[in-house]
């Protein structure tokens, strides 16, 4: 592969990246749990920006909070970082899951991912069927044109265990109802999850920590596109296609460079170049934990990987500059 626009900054950066998202979950952090989904999510917007701005990067949000007239900051299209470095497209959510953030339940993140410039998938902001497998699996194992039943089979036969061994991730929505049944009758199990489906896909990817298996069903096709950001890293594989089911979806997803509207992409179309992803809890979770405010410190974990090198890292960090943040 030719190198990689970011590659002379990318392990640079790798760290930087954690600060985006520290900062952003910790902000969120301290509106867990108050019922107000806005504020939280309007802090940690605040929060990521403002860190964000630091980066010696000259950065284009191509996933972010909405179009620019809905959305006065990390809107899709505005340009961020403190110039001077690589220019690279970003994908963010400085609050994936508002509603179990304002609920306190587990696995609120936020979320960044950076990738060479032109190299993600400008996704619109329309639904997204999803489904996606950790990795050691052979390529196509799981397919979004099989139905639910044969890829939880062909899943189990390439781990080798029964089909009642083997656990989906679903969200729980009623536009879930049939393939919640038809899961069911396949003897599979289920985490039904209320929201927050980036963390959803990204548990494929350590079932023995999380006990998932596969990610099943449709959410937000943003989301899709940082979770096939984390793939990318992690190894797993990922399918999904948007859901333009009016015409006027169809003609959004074109401005965005959407020519297909059926196209199903697998993650390394959605990132097709070198990226690099970070998650900071919120609240606590399967594979992270929520941030921790202590009397003298506040503690944050967060996953950073790179796809360049396949490096996952864990940072704990114990922050003692409480005003900073
Ligand atoms: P927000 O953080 O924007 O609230 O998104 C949470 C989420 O659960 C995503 O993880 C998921 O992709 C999407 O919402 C599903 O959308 P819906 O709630 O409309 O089913």
């Amino acid at each position: 592969m030719a190198k990689s626009v970011v590659s002379g900054l990318d392990r640079i950066l790798t760290l930087e990246l954690v600060r985006v998202t520290e900062r952003a979950a910790v902000a969120a952090a301290r509106l867990r749990g108050r019922g107000d989904e806005k504020a939280a999510d309007q802090v940690a917007v605040d929060a990521m920006r403002s860190e964000l701005n630091r980066l010696p990067i000259k950065g284009t949000v191509v996933i972010g909070e909405g179009e620019r007239d809905e959305a006065p900051m990390l809107y899709i299209g505005e340009e961020v970082g403190a110039g001077g470095g690589p220019e690279v497209d970003i994908a963010l959510d400085p609050l994936e899951g508002t509603t179990i953030c304002a609920k306190n339940l587990p696995n609120a993140l936020a979320v960044i991912s950076i990738a060479e410039k032109g190299t993600l998938l400008y996704a619109p902001d329309v639904y997204m069927e999803k489904i996606a497998v950790g990795p050691g699996y052979r390529e196509g194992v799981v397919d979004l044109d099989l139905s639910a039943a044969e890829n939880i089979a062909n899943l189990a036969k390439a781990k080798g265990v029964p089909v009642h061994e083997i656990t989906t991730c679903i969200l729980d929505r009623p536009r879930h109802a049939a393939l919640i049944e038809e899961v069911r009758a396949t003897g599979a199990a289920i985490r039904l999850i209320g929201d927050g489906d980036v963390a959803g896909v990204i548990h494929t990817t350590d079932p023995e920590e999380t006990g998932i298996d596969i990610y099943l069903g449709t959410g937000g096709a943003p989301e899709g596109v940082l979770a096939a950001s984390a793939l990318r890293c992690t190894g797993g594989q990922m399918q999904g296609r948007l859901i333009l089911d009016t015409e006027e979806k169809i003609a959004r997803a074109a401005r965005m460079g959407v020519s297909d509207p059926k196209r199903k992409y697998r993650e390394r179309d959605m990132a097709r170049g070198d990226v690099l992803f970070a998650a900071t809890g919120v609240t606590d979770g399967n594979l992270l934990s929520g941030v921790k405010f202590g009397k003298t410190t506040i503690q944050t974990h967060t996953i950073v990987m790179r796809s360049s090198s396949g490096t996952v890292r864990e940072i704990k960090a114990r922050h003692q500059d409480m005003d900073k943040f």
